[in-house]
């Protein structure tokens, strides 16, 4: 791979101790594979300045939990991106606020997303996981990010949002190029805004209060509006909150879980022999691939983190995937292993803005794993096709092959591995 951190490794700019990388993280190649940059970052300094794009880069895990915890001195409501455009078409969303409003519009999403609320949404994503594995199983080798990964959030989301069945199939084009849109300024960006658009276009148009289910999650954002909790232009950023955050993540996710157990086939096998250890291997998944790479926090006064000053105004990239990785914190980083529980992984940020979703990310990933483990035998997966984006890591696609499971098979007497009785 080319070296990425060539040439001017080690340096110091004017007021500033942080030691610079002359890399452009976001470029094809180091998005691609950026693990190999992180490394640099991370042995270069706490804070490393990251040259092309003139901000600075906490790749460490403690200081980027630092930074997260801070979100008085490192605050959101200046953008979480790293072009001005977007900052300023997004100043009105949750991730982009800083309190008070920050607390008002995440009441909204966190009254329908908080452990106690998904408690009856669980049996229906249960049951669509089993079936989905049955799908797959049917069909012996199918393709793991377009006919599961793809398929599975995109449903459960849409039902809890209550979203019309038309205009379904563009969710995740819309959401993909609302990620992009965080990068610096240049084309993969644009492209990004312009799918933005298109989202808000949706959520205005076929979206509409009228059209979301009565006591969905999506009816409760006009609900909130109407009680005055919320002014209601806000509603349209709530929406695209759960359209942009609640969907291409788990997608990547997903697929990263069935890859990394279909190149782990020793792996998969103990992990069958102890299934209980499911919710631990997904957080092992969310450690080693962070569906979200990276966002980023502006420093609202002059600061000093481990000895490096920040100035007031200076953005600071966080970089979630790389904390991940860092050896600091996790022995042998790079090696994916189901015997590790890092509950405290950094996927989901930190602090005030730690993502809402989690729980019903973990719910999703955790229901799809074990109805694998109860039902697939082996795991083949073949070349995948990874997808380039300015902050998702994710396939475009997997090509899989699941046999059944042993035991389903001699328990369902035959090749009905053991699905429902009706089927
Ligand atoms: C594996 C799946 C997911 C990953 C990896 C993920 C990752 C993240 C991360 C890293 C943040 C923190 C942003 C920051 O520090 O500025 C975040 C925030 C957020 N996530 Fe997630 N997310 C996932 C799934 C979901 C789902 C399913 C939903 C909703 C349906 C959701 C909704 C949100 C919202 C609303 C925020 C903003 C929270 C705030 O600013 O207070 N996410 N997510």
């Amino acid at each position: 791979m080319a070296d990425h951190t060539s040439p001017t490794r080690g340096s110091t700019t004017v007021g500033s101790a942080a030691p610079e990388i002359d890399v452009d993280l976001f470029s094809e190649d180091v998005l691609a594979d950026p693990y190999p940059v992180y490394a640099r970052i991370r042995e270069l300094g706490p804070v490393v300045r990251l040259a092309r794009h003139d901000v600075l880069a906490v790749g460490r895990y403690a200081e980027a939990r630092t930074v997260l915890m801070d979100h008085t001195r490192f605050v959101s409501g200046r953008g979480v991106g790293f072009n001005d455009e977007f900052n300023s078409v997004r100043k009105s969303s949750v991730i982009a606020s800083d309190p008070p409003r920050h607390d008002v519009l995440r009441g909204v999403l966190q009254g329908r997303l908080g452990p106690r609320s998904l408690r009856s949404a669980e049996e229906v994503i249960t049951a669509r996981a089993g079936e989905l594995v049955d799908e797959m199983l049917d069909r012996g080798t199918f393709d793991a990010m377009t006919d599961l990964a793809q398929v599975f959030p995109v449903e459960v989301v849409g039902e809890l949002i209550g979203l019309p069945v038309e205009g379904r199939s563009e969710l995740l084009r819309w959401a993909n190029g609302a990620f992009d849109a965080f990068g610096p300024p240049g084309e993969r960006t644009s492209a990004g805004l312009r799918d933005i658009a298109e989202q808000f276009s949706y959520i205005r148009t076929v979206a509409t209060r009228e059209r979301l289910a009565p006591g969905s999650m999506g009816a409760a954002v006009y609900e909130a509006a109407d009680a005055g909790i919320i002014p209601e232009e806000y509603c349209l950023h709530l929406l695209s909150a759960y359209l942009t955050a609640g969907m291409d993540t788990t997608v990547n996710a997903l697929g990263a879980m069935v890859w990394l157990l279909g190149t782990h086939p020793e792996q998969y096998q103990e992990l069958r022999t102890m299934p209980q250890q499911a919710p631990a291997v997904v957080n092992e998944v969310l450690r080693i691939e962070a569906p979200a790479q990276l966002f980023s926090r502006v420093a609202a006064e002059d600061v000093t983190v481990s000895g490096v000053p920040i100035a007031e105004g200076q953005r600071v990239a966080v970089v979630y995937a790389s904390a991940n990785r860092d050896e600091r914190q996790y022995p042998d980083p790079d090696r994916f292993d189901i015997h590790r529980n890092p509950a405290g992984h950094l996927a989901f940020g930190t602090g005030l803005h730690a993502c809402a979703g989690q729980a019903l990310a973990k719910l999703e990933l955790r229901a799809v794993l074990e109805a694998m483990l109860a039902k697939v035998g082996t795991v083949t997966t073949g070349e995948p096709v990874r997808k380039i984006n300015n902050v998702l890591r994710g396939l475009r696609s997997v090509p899989t092959t699941f046999t059944p499971a042993p035991a389903a098979t001699a328990a369902a007497g035959g090749p009905a591995r053991g699905r429902r009785a009706d089927a």
